[in-house]
């Protein structure tokens, strides 16, 4: 029986593959297809939604969200026994430009996370510029890793610039919790976390996501 969810990853880094392997429970199906892209021809008929999580900037997040995003998503849908959506995360670099080409060809939309600082707005720029812009795709600028106890100017002034540059963007962002970074070492993915404050907050942040995307089935 199919999971509701599948993650792939097409990074060759395989942080993704690293992070999966820890997870006992995995609420999800995963594959790593970055030798094999052309598997993603498959995704095609399956009618599931395929989302693609891109920034050719490295560590923005991708990984991240993708595999948080996929967790409450399976969550919400565990019930569900026939795939709905397909998550895929990509490489953070320009050497792999044609991967992500490669799975832009088989989505529905593509989410672009984004720190609020200053340095990732040129390399942001430049991926959805030269590669999703031109794919035709919908897509929405995510903003992800906001430490609010930082204050709101950083999240102001990345607001600002993705509003200036007219893309569209997501209401929700991603704060930044220290269960995140030790996620990945612990197996667990946000549905996974302590019964904690911070954790409740930092899965709050993607259960708000994933309805503000649409993608907790009618
Ligand atoms: N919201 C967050 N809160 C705390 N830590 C975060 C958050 N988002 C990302 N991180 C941390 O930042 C680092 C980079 O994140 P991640 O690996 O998801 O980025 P990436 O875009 O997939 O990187 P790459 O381009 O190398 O694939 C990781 O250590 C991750 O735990
Ligand atoms: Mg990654």
């Amino acid at each position: 029986m199919p999971a509701a969810v599948h993650v792939v990853s097409i990074d060759p880094q395989a942080s993704t593959v690293w992070w999966a392997d820890r997870i006992t429970d995995l609420p999800f199906d995963f594959s790593q297809e970055h030798k094999t892209p052309e598997n993603l021809a498959l995704l095609k008929d399956t009618g599931a939604r395929v989302h693609v999580v891109a920034n050719q900037k490295g560590g923005v997040g991708k990984t991240t969200i993708t595999l948080n995003l996929a967790a409450v998503v399976a969550d919400v849908l565990k019930e569900t026994n026939t795939l709905q959506h397909v998550f895929i995360d990509t490489p953070g670099s320009l050497q792999d430009e044609n991967l992500l080409l490669e799975a832009l060809k088989y989505a529905h939309d593509v989410i672009v996370p984004m720190p609020p600082e200053p340095l990732a707005f040129d390399p942001t720029a430049r991926t959805v510029q030269k590669v999703i812009e031109p794919a035709g795709l919908p897509y929405f600028v995510l903003v992800n890793n906001w430490d609010p106890r930082d204050g709101k100017a950083d999240l102001d002034e990345t607001r600002e610039y993705i509003e200036a540059q007219g893309w569209p963007t997501l209401k929700t962002a991603i704060r930044r919790y220290k269960v995140h970074t030790r996620a990945s070492a612990e197996g667990k993915v946000v549905t996974q976390y302590d019964e904690n404050k911070p954790s409740f907050k930092a899965r709050e942040d993607f259960f708000r996501l994933a309805i503000e995307l649409g993608y907790g089935g009618r």
